[in-house]
Order: structure tokens, then sequence, then C-alpha cells
């Protein structure tokens, strides 16, 4: 992974030096807001390995038996999953493999109720997943989900296909699990929502769908190795904290993640709410929003170059593509293409990220370059890591503390008070 900050003006980044130094120390020594919420700085190379092996097995169960997973979850109990997932399954994936559902991700109706009727003709698992265990979208759609399963393969078999991730000991998902006697996997104490990818939330769902999960915590180990480095100067996680509070308290407040691949979507959708939920606090943070190029230089792409000049960029490249096409010479060049011919459709859609590159750092947004050698496990797991360390020193930084979302909680007791929720 490469981290480029050749299109910012870092003539004052030697002030913000210290103070990053100084939140990735108390992020290291686990002294600041929130310390009890970092154990996921340390998981990769702490891995629970007796689950690890569980994980492993339970996976081959459920592709043995079962055209789907049901993955049921929301915020940092899906994100990880879906974005590693979406990733790396293909645009047109065969359906040779155990594919992953989602649900209670939203309150649709709708949505619930095509699900029901396409797994209605399918062999399928669950895997609910929630740390609390008692959010109200995950519990909806397991109530449903649940119902089907039972009715299809009876109670006894159903009990066999439920996979539980919560917390070791409490929550209303836990009781269910030890009274059913549904298979428990565990969302460590230490580790929050939308850093909890490495743990069972994110590995079990992974393995189902055919990802090489020793590959993606391999990622998360050469994470550990390059980005808690305690030096300003080789640690670039510790510098990119710095720019976003520098260019923040120059007036950009908002930061967009810009991809040209389209299969890394989910990873910008994982990336916002990493650094939605914990630096958007106390009235302060950077908002953090995405676009998908070139598609969205057609939309959005007007804004970014002449709108508000309150934003910057960082730009996710990836190095080689996997597959690729060379354009073909034509005989008529009736579309004037031909200037292109021979050319590779990587080469055109670089030179497309270099062209925009040019064009919005003369529009007065600032670009970051962010380069992964390719779109595999090993890279995005050290890409998560990555982005993990920045939003602890970043949040930091800003003064927050960046392990909690106290205000998640306003709109669930607002919604609760309209439903009639008992002592709402
Ligand atoms: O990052 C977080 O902690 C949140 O986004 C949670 O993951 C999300 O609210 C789901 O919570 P739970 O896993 O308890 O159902």
């Amino acid at each position: 992974m490469k981290i480029d900050f050749n299109n910012v003006d870092l003539s004052n980044l030697n002030s913000y030096k210290e103070k990053s130094l100084d939140a990735f120390s108390s992020l290291m020594n686990k002294d600041g807001e929130g310390n009890d919420f970092l154990g996921w700085i340390d998981r990769p190379n702490n891995l629970d390995m007796e689950e690890y092996e569980r994980i492993k097995k339970a996976s081959k169960k459920i592709q043995n038996n079962s055209d789907c997973l049901v993955t049921i979850g929301i915020g940092g109990s899906y994100l990880g999953t879906k974005a590693v997932d979406y990733a790396m399954k293909g645009y047109f994936p065969k359906n040779d493999k155990t594919e992953l559902i989602y649900a209670g991700h939203q309150i649709s109706g709708e949505y619930l109720h095509e699900l029901l009727d396409y797994l209605k003709e399918k062999e399928f698992s669950i895997n609910v997943i929630s740390k609390s265990g008692t959010t109200t979208e995950p519990a909806i759609a397991f109530r449903f989900v649940k119902e089907l399963l039972e009715e299809k393969y009876g109670k006894e078999e159903a009990r066999e296909r439920i996979f539980v991730t919560t917390d070791r000991q409490k929550g209303a998902l836990k009781d269910l699990a030890n009274k059913e006697g549904y298979e428990t996997f565990v969302v460590p104490d230490d580790i929050g929502g939308r850093f909890s990818v490495i743990s069972a939330v994110g590995l079990l769902p992974l393995c189902v769908a055919g990802i090489d999960i020793d590959k993606f915590v391999a990622g998360f180990k050469k994470g550990i190795e390059n980005y808690t480095v305690d030096s300003f100067e080789e640690n670039k996680a510790i510098q990119y904290a710095a720019i976003r509070n520098m260019l923040n308290e120059d007036g950009k407040d908002l930061e967009v993640l810009v991809n040209y691949e389209p299969k890394l979507k989910y990873v910008s959708e994982w990336w916002k709410q990493l650094f939605a939920e914990s630096e958007g606090k106390d009235g302060k943070g950077i908002f953090p929003v995405s676009v998908n190029n070139t598609t969205d230089l057609h939309s959005v792409g007007q804004m970014i170059q002449e709108g508000k000049r309150n934003l910057f960029e960082t730009v996710l490249k990836v190095e080689s593509a996997n597959k690729d096409l060379t354009i073909m010479e034509d005989e008529e060049n009736l579309d004037d293409l031909n200037y292109l011919a021979g050319k590779k459709m990587s080469f055109v859609n670089e030179k497309a990220m270099e062209g925009t590159i040019i064009a919005h750092v003369k529009g007065n947004v600032p670009n970051i370059l962010l380069t992964i050698d390719d779109v595999s496990a090993e890279s995005l797991g050290e890409l998560f890591y990555f982005f993990e360390i920045v939003v602890g020193v970043s949040g930091y930084m800003l003064g927050v503390n960046p392990f909690n979302q106290p205000g998640v909680e306003e709109y669930k007791s607002q919604m609760f008070k309209l439903l009639g929720k008992p002592g709402y």
C-alpha cells in the first residue's frame, strides 16, 4: 500500500506533528478516552484460535448444506463483511458458491417480503450478528427468517442452521441462543461494532463466502507492522491523520473517498461508517462522503469541481486490475475511438483518474492518493487496519472519543416513542 500527499499544501503540517504523535501514543498506550474499546489494535496477532477453527468448521458445514447464508446485522455488524464480499465476489458471480444475503440492515417490509419469497426456493442457513443482541432492525429480520427456516426444516434441523454472533455473556440474543442451543461466536467486549470485521462478525460470513480469511488476517497483521510504528516520518497513518486535521482547520470539513473500481463501493460505505460514527460528535468531525468514478463524475463531479470549497479528496487507486481488456481498432472509426486502439481499459481508467485529480486540484480540492496493490483479501485487510489507526489518531486529535456513538441512541428513542415501546 502506498500513500502520497503530493497534492496537498503541507507547509503548515509541522505544527500538527506533535499533536498527532500525542494522539497516536494515547491510542497505543491505551490511556485515552474509549480505551476499553481498543481490543482491535492487537486482535490480528491475538485471535482466539479455538474459535477461529470453529469458524472454518462451521463455514464448511454451511457451504455443504446451503445455497445462501442469510447474514443478519446492521452497522458494524454488517458493513465490513459486505465491503469485502462485494469487492471479492466479482461483478457477475457464478452461483457455485454459498451466497451471502443480507438482512436486518434496514426496516423495509418490501425487502423482507421479497427475501422470504427468494429463500423459499433455496437451501439456507442464518448468521445473526448483534453485539448488543437487542438492535431492532436485525431482531425483526431474525424473527421472520427464523420462522421460515423452522417451517422449512423443522425446529431440530433449523437449530443446526442458525449461527449466532453476539456478546460472550449477555443480551437477548445470547439468552435465546442458550435457550435454543444455537452455535455461538463472540463479539469481543473490547471491540466496537465498526472495528469488528476482524472478529467472528466478519470472519464467519466471509469464510462461508469462500474468502481466504487467513489472507485477510495476514493483511491486518501487515497493517500492524506498517501503522503502529511510533514515528511521524515512517508512519503514513499518523501523517494522514495529521493532514486531515490540518485540512479541517483550514475549512475543509468534508472528505470524499473516491474509487475508480465499482467493486470498492461498499469499502467506501464501511469507511463512511468508521469515520462518521467515530468523529461526528461534540459539534465536530470531518463529514465522510464517497463517489464511484467515473460514474459520479457525471453527477456530483460538478459539485466537487466548482461547488462550495470545503472539501478534500482521498482517491483509492488499485495498482493492478485482476482482469483487463484491450480496445480494438475499428476500420470505419465512426465513433472516433481509434486513438485508443491498442490501449488497455485499465490505462484509460487511470488517465481518467489522473486527469480528474489535476482538474480537482486546480479547482482547490486537495488530493490524497492511496494505492492498494490489488483487490484481494490481504490488501483489503491492510487497508482496513490503516483506516482504523487513522480514525483513532484523527479522532483524538479532534478532541472526541472515537470509540463510542452516543448520538445513535437519539433516533432510537424517538422511534420507540412513536412505536409505543414500553418505557419510552
Ligand atoms: O459501530 C457500532 O458500534 C455500531 O454501528 C453497531 O455496529 C451497530 O449499531 C449494530 O449494533 P449491534 O451489533 O449491537 O446490533
